[in-house]
Order: structure tokens, then sequence, then C-alpha cells
């Protein structure tokens, strides 16, 4: 008899008349008078769930059947039939049923209830994924890692994986997380300034958890043109806010003989795609979220596909806000940082929509971007979007030796740690470009939910570490 998922009862219009075996977990169940039961079977293989319809003339319907409740893990056998209930397309007339594992305490079961705040499952993330959000969550959250390896290699662009562990501050700012050896005990090794300690750590130096894997990334972009890199980010910042990972994914695209247009191009079609891809193949899981209240979410991913993206320098955003009858609370003027109030008062108030925002301030931006003619902005772009702020990050890179050799040292960085950064302008330098998108915020805009701890399966945040 044919194994099958939910997903394969949908998508393969030949199962019908077939005898099945099915595997999942009971999401509900109805016990009729007339000696009939019910059985709603959950696999995670797609949002729909699968009825089970049995008779009281199996062999375990009193002793097992009966007692069943949410959350049971079952095996069945039975036909595929059409149902003749409106609610559902198919059903399986089930021959035999076997608990596989039984809910101990059904009354204390955490997710026995349909209905749950996100604060609430946030406490149980082991369980939370058996919920129809977290695993449509998790679904396109898979499309958008296939969209974009797909994207990449239709367009011969190299996965690059770059390391997790360094010893370099990529971003020339920021909290790392320490990846030390060092005993906790020895409260002196951390302590003695002037020394350098890390000498007796593993790797013989101080080194973290990356904060971007770009600068490896250019490495090889400078001898293979296309390159990407797409994984684990850490960052330590002490931030609490919906946005804010300590562990987030992040993919960065690096490109030889590309310029801030280009980048912007391609972050443009890359976002396109991925949004295509889950328009298409993930149709039921974007319903929910528009059945869930999300009532725009149609509009509001279509017209990301079908409208030219705005794109406006930074002077002219200052310009914006100058004139914006609003009291920021950070004042606003020519070379101040745009913060997210600033932000967000350009893309959900006065844009309306998704925009690019180019050449910032040299000093708001990291060493490593490409110093523009004024000798005071940099080739620098920030995406933004509505109800999520920054979604991307990018830049051309500084590829004139003696011009990235004073930012390094304008930026306060040991430039010995960088000379290897410098080989790269040394030997066959090229202009080149690229960007880090922030996986998990891109997620949210597409989905809606709004709190990127909801859009990773087990989130790290400040004082939050759960399994
Ligand atoms: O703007 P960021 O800091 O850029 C870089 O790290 C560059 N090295 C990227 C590059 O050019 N290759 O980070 C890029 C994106 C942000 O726009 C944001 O979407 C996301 O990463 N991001 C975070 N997402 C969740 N939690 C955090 N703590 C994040 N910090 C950044
Ligand atoms: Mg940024």
């Amino acid at each position: 008899m044919k194994k099958i998922s939910i997903y394969d009862i949908y998508t393969q219009y030949n199962l019908i008349n077939k005898n099945v075996v099915l595997f999942g977990w009971v999401r509900n169940r109805r016990h009729s008078k007339c000696g009939i039961s019910f059985i709603d079977i959950y696999d995670g293989s797609c949002l729909r769930t699968i009825q089970g319809v049995i008779t009281n003339n199996i062999l375990n319907y009193e002793s097992e059947i009966l007692k069943l409740t949410n959350g049971c893990s079952i095996r069945i056998e039975g036909m595929v039939i059409w149902s003749m209930n409106g609610n559902q397309k198919y059903e399986i007339k089930i021959n035999k049923i076997q608990v596989i594992g039984w809910v101990d305490c059904p009354g204390n079961y955490p997710i026995a209830s349909k209905k749950h705040t996100c604060e609430y499952l946030r406490s149980i993330p082991h369980l939370r994924s058996r919920t129809n959000l977290f695993s449509a969550i998790t679904r396109i959250r898979n499309g958008m890692f296939y969209a974009i390896h797909t994207f990449l290699n239709n367009f011969h662009y190299y996965w690059i994986p770059t390391p997790i562990i360094t010893g370099l501050n990529s971003e020339g700012a920021g909290e790392m997380f320490r990846v030390s050896m060092l005993s906790i005990n020895n409260k002196n090794n951390f302590l003695q300034k002037g020394i350098n300690v890390f000498k007796d750590d593993f790797f013989g130096k101080e080194t973290f958890l990356t904060v971007s894997g770009q600068l490896t990334a250019e490495a090889y972009a400078c001898a293979m043109t296309k390159v990407y890199t797409f994984g684990p980010t850490f960052r330590a910042e002490n931030s609490n806010t919906t946005r804010h990972l300590a562990e987030f994914w992040m993919l960065e695209i690096e490109g030889a003989f590309l310029n801030l247009q280009d980048i912007i191009q391609l972050s443009t079609d890359i976002i396109k795609y991925i949004i295509q891809y889950i328009l298409q193949y993930h149709i039921l899981d974007i319903e929910f979220f528009y059945n869930q209240g999300d009532r725009n979410i149609f509009y509001r991913l279509e017209q990301f596909i079908n409208t030219k993206i705005i794109q406006i320098e930074y002077s002219d955003a200052i310009d914006i806000l100058l004139t914006a009858k609003i009291n920021f609370k950070h004042a606003v003027s020519f070379g101040a940082d745009l913060f997210l109030e600033h932000e967000k008062y350009l893309v959900d108030k006065y844009f309306c929509a998704p925009v690019f925002i180019t050449n910032y301030p040299k000093h708001l931006k990291a060493f490593y971007m490409r110093m523009n003619h004024d000798n005071n902005t940099v080739a620098a772009m920030d995406f933004l979007v509505p109800n999520i702020g920054e979604v991307i990050g990018g830049s051309e890179r500084e590829e004139r030796q003696a011009l990235l050799k004073n930012r390094i040292l304008e930026a306060g960085l040991d430039i010995k740690n960088y000379d290897w950064y410098l080989d790269l302008r040394r030997y066959g330098s090229v202009p080149h470009a690229g960007f880090g998108l922030g996986f998990e915020r891109l997620l949210s805009y597409i989905t809606g939910v709004r709190n990127v701890r909801d859009l990773i399966p087990f989130p790290r945040t400040v004082n939050h570490a759960l399994c």
C-alpha cells in the first residue's frame, strides 16, 4: 500500500479510490452517536488537514478511537474518496487505525485549544511548530530558501560558505559575541589590559561569531565574479525590538564589476522572484494569512511585483523629513542618521511603498563603502519596506587601496587585521558591490507577521534562548 502525505492527496489527482497509508497527528475529532467518528489529521506537508471517517465496527474503536485527543499521533490505512461534506474535497475511509503516540494528560497539552497568542507560543517554541501559523511560516520560509538558491543558480552565482567564527568585525561597529575557550574561572584572562590574553586561546587570537560574511565573500567575488553567502549571522546588540534577533539569517550577494544601480536592480529582481515563487507554490499558506485578517497581503505582494520601486537619495529623504509636519524624537538635519521613526514616516506615511535610499554621508556608514566624487557621501543603499523598515543594506565597495586604508584608520580599526582585505586591492583590484538581505525581515514583509521572533523557529534574543 502506498505511503502518502496530505499534500500528495491534494496534488496527485490519481489517488481517488486507492488504498493508502498515512501518518499524522489528530487536529480534531468528533464522535457521532450512531457509531461514526470523524478525525481531522494534519502532517505538516501542507496547510490542509484530511478528514478520516471511521465506523465502530473496527476492533479498537471503543478501546482507542473514542479516547483519541488532539495531538495523538496515528497511522491510518484506508481509501481516498470524494467527500460528501462541502468543507473538504477528499476524505479517507479508514479501515485500520493504529495509535502511535498518546498525549499524556490531554488537559495539560500546552496547545490543546485552537487560539493562542504569539507571546504564549514563544514560550513553547518546540511545540508551536504544531500550529497552523507556524507550519505556514515554516513552509513559506522553506520556499524562500529554495527560490533564493534557484534564482542565484540560474544567474550563475556561486554559494560560498563564509566562516561563522571570525577574527574581524566586518561592520566595523556594533557588539559581537565572543568565541573563547579561556576559562571564565580565571577572571584575569579577560581583564588584563594591554596584554594579548587571546594568544593562549583556542585560535591564538580574539574571535567572535560573525556579524556578516561580506568581507570574505569579497575575496571570492574578486576571483569568481558572482558569489553569495547565506547563513546564520550574529549581533550582540542589546536590542529588544520586533526587528532584532541575536541570531538571524542573512543573504549576502557580492559581485565584481557591479555598481550601485546594478545591486539595486539585482535586489529588486531577487525579491520579485521570491514573491512570485511564494505566490505560485505557497498560495494556500498566503491565503491562511489573508483569512487570519491580513486583507492586504495579496495586494501588497502583487504590487511589489508589478510596480517600479521608488529610489531617492539620502538628501531627498532629509528634505522630505524636514518638511514633514511631525515632531520627531530625533532631530532631522543633513548629516544626521535616519532613525526608525524617520524611516517609518518615509515608507508608511509619505510613499506608502518600499523605497531605496542611496548615497548616505560617509560617517553614517561602514568603512568599506565606496566614497562618491563629492568626497562626502558613499555609494550605499538601504532598502526600506512598510511596517518593517530596513530589509537590505548594501553598497559599492571601496576598491582603491589608499582610500580604503584611510577609512579603516578613520574608523579606529586595527589595520593589521585588515591586511588580507587590502590584498584584494593590491592585486588586481576591481570595482565591486554587494548587499545583505535580512531573511526574517523579508519573511515578515511577505507574511505580514510583525515580530521577527515568530519568523525563525527558535529565536535568540536578549534573555531568550529556549531549546
Ligand atoms: O545593514 P547590515 O548591517 O549590512 C551588513 O551586514 C552588510 N555587511 C551587508 C552586505 O553588504 N553584504 O545588515 C543587512 C541586513 C539588514 O538590512 C537587516 O535586514 C538585517 O540584515 N539585519 C537584521 N535582521 C534581524 N536581526 C538583526 N539584529 C539584524 N541586523 C541586521
Ligand atoms: Mg544596515
